[in-house]
């Protein structure tokens, strides 16, 4: 066990309890986003803090969800714009949530959260953020998150088969994906036991 960032997980630990008592889904997918996560981490070669922080930035990536109402968080077809705005909250919602256990890494890990739907190109949200100035905890977790959410089904999506997913990331290289990391993605994914048929 890590001792730097013991608290830190303690608490990540029982916010992602919580988020399973909130909506099982985001639970399972925040597991999987996890662990694909460190996966990318680890090829890249990160230092084991870094994997700690990143790992734990994964799990909680979601975690602002706790706070958006059921009607939008649950709702079976598309979102309305109104809708989307509220559900494009939740990153700094969890940001928030982090921010406010005051531990050691907690910033780290509360900024991952914060950027992790900014897009390369900087037209994601919610700072439009662009290329490298994207804190690369983000930028890995935006490439597990997407990976598994279309690899999953959903109350509104059927899954994807891998094939099916990556040429859809690949596509969108260069404007949502950093480039250096999907091409380390595209190499362990073949190997990878989260890799989905
Ligand atoms: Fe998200």
């Amino acid at each position: 066990m890590n001792e730097t960032y013991l608290a830190l997980i303690q608490f990540a630990s029982a916010l992602s309890i919580a988020l399973k008592e909130r909506d099982a889904y985001t639970r399972l997918h925040s597991d999987r986003v996890m662990n694909l996560s460190t996966e990318i981490g680890a090829h890249l070669g990160l230092p084991s803090n870094d994997l700690m922080l990143l790992k734990t930035a994964a799990a909680l990536h979601d975690v602002g969800k706790i706070g958006i109402p059921d009607e939008v968080l649950l709702k079976e077809g598309s979102l309305d714009n109104d809708e989307l705005s509220i559900m494009h909250r939740h990153s700094e919602r969890g940001e928030n949530i982090v921010l406010s256990l005051k531990q050691d890494g907690s910033d780290i890990v509360a900024e991952a959260i914060r950027h992790h739907h900014e897009f390369f190109n900087g037209q994601g949200y919610p700072d439009r953020l662009a290329g490298e100035s994207i804190p690369i905890f983000s930028r890995i977790i935006s490439i597990a998150d997407n990976y598994d959410a279309m690899a999953t089904r959903r109350v509104y999506q059927d899954a994807k088969c891998h094939t099916a997913v990556m040429d859809i990331m690949s596509d969108e290289l260069g404007h949502k994906h950093d480039p250096v990391i999907f091409a380390a993605f595209t190499k362990l994914i073949e190997k990878s036991e989260f890799r989905v048929r």
